[in-house]
């Protein structure tokens, strides 16, 4: 059998399972089996495979069949522009979450911060503060309740040798205080919190079955319908920011409108905005920590 005709078997079963993209996922997975690119296999694609190749690539459809997301069989996710280690307890980053990378990005360059310092709240595989540090040059504070999480940061951290300017802390971000941060952290003093709590009401009938079976309830649940993390991570920021900081913080794609209020009602920010993703969806609010000094707890 060649390559072009696995590829092709491979796409037919993974048909099944629901994927937008299953030609794009066989491709990803004979890489896997072959140690190679996919770009490499699409240049090769009337090679013959071995029985042992073809009997390989059939564990990993089973395993695709199951439902088990392709980024845990690979162990990695492409996101931004980098490639982040993942595996079963952390989060897979979602291509939604690039746009606060992107917006804090641009932000930072107009604002004209140099060395920007930047927290990252529930960093998950690090993919938000990793990405943003590479490319604002600052540093980062990066912190997450789960070990995995921390781990798998640390992991990133280190692959992308980002390591030196990243502390990466294992801590409920309710429970951070100025004493718990590391040297040359101080509270008040941050350029730019980034958030992707939890924000999945626990009775939400709209998730994929899948997503539920596979990744980190404590990643995608909050109490209050959802929106209890965002309601506490967010006066969390207002405590790290300096005056004129940035925070942006992704949620849910109606919860737009109360994230908004909730905001406004602390009276710390102003620039209040929610943005939607690439599909249309409210998916982001920014807002700008006011120029007086920092609420203290
Ligand atoms: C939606 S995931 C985001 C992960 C990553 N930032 C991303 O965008 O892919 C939320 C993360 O917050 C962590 N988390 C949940 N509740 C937390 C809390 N109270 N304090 C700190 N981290 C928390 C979870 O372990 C998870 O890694």
């Amino acid at each position: 059998m060649t390559i072009d005709e696995l590829l092709r078997t491979g796409a037919g079963r993974l048909a099944q399972v629901p994927t937008d993209s299953p030609r794009l996922e066989a491709e990803l997975l004979l890489a896997e089996t072959l140690s190679c690119e996919r770009s490499q296999i699409l240049a090769k694609l009337s090679r013959e495979v071995t029985p042992q190749e073809q009997a390989d690539f059939e564990r990993l459809l089973d395993r695709r069949a199951t439902g088990e997301p392709v980024a845990y069989i690979l162990g990695y996710r492409d996101f931004y522009r980098d490639r982040f280690v993942v595996g079963p307890g952390v989060l897979i980053p979602r291509p939604e979450t690039e746009l606060l990378v992107e917006f804090a990005e641009k932000w930072i360059k107009s604002a004209q911060v140099s060395r920007p310092q930047i927290v990252d709240l529930g960093c998950g595989s690090g993919c938000l503060g990793l990405s943003l540090v590479r490319a604002a040059s600052g540093s980062l504070l990066a912190l997450d309740s789960s070990a995995e999480a921390v781990a798998t940061t640390r992991e990133n951290a280190r692959r992308l040798a980002l390591d030196q300017q990243t502390t990466v802390l294992q801590c409920r971000v309710q429970q951070l205080r100025p004493a718990s941060l590391p040297e040359h952290w101080s509270w008040g003093e941050v350029d730019v919190v980034v958030a992707n709590p939890p924000y999945i009401g626990r009775h939400d009938q709209q998730l994929c079955p899948w997503v539920k079976k596979f990744e980190p309830p404590e990643a995608l649940f909050a109490e209050d319908e959802g929106y209890r993390e965002i309601g506490e991570w967010m006066v969390v920021a207002a405590q790290l920011l300096r005056p004129g900081g940035l925070f942006l913080l992704e949620h849910g794609a109606n919860q737009g409108e109360r994230v908004r209020n909730t905001i406004a009602s602390l009276g710390e920010f102003n620039q209040i905005q929610t943005y939607r993703d690439l599909s249309g969806w409210d998916r982001m609010l920014a807002a700008v920590r006011n120029q007086k000094s920092p609420t203290r707890i």
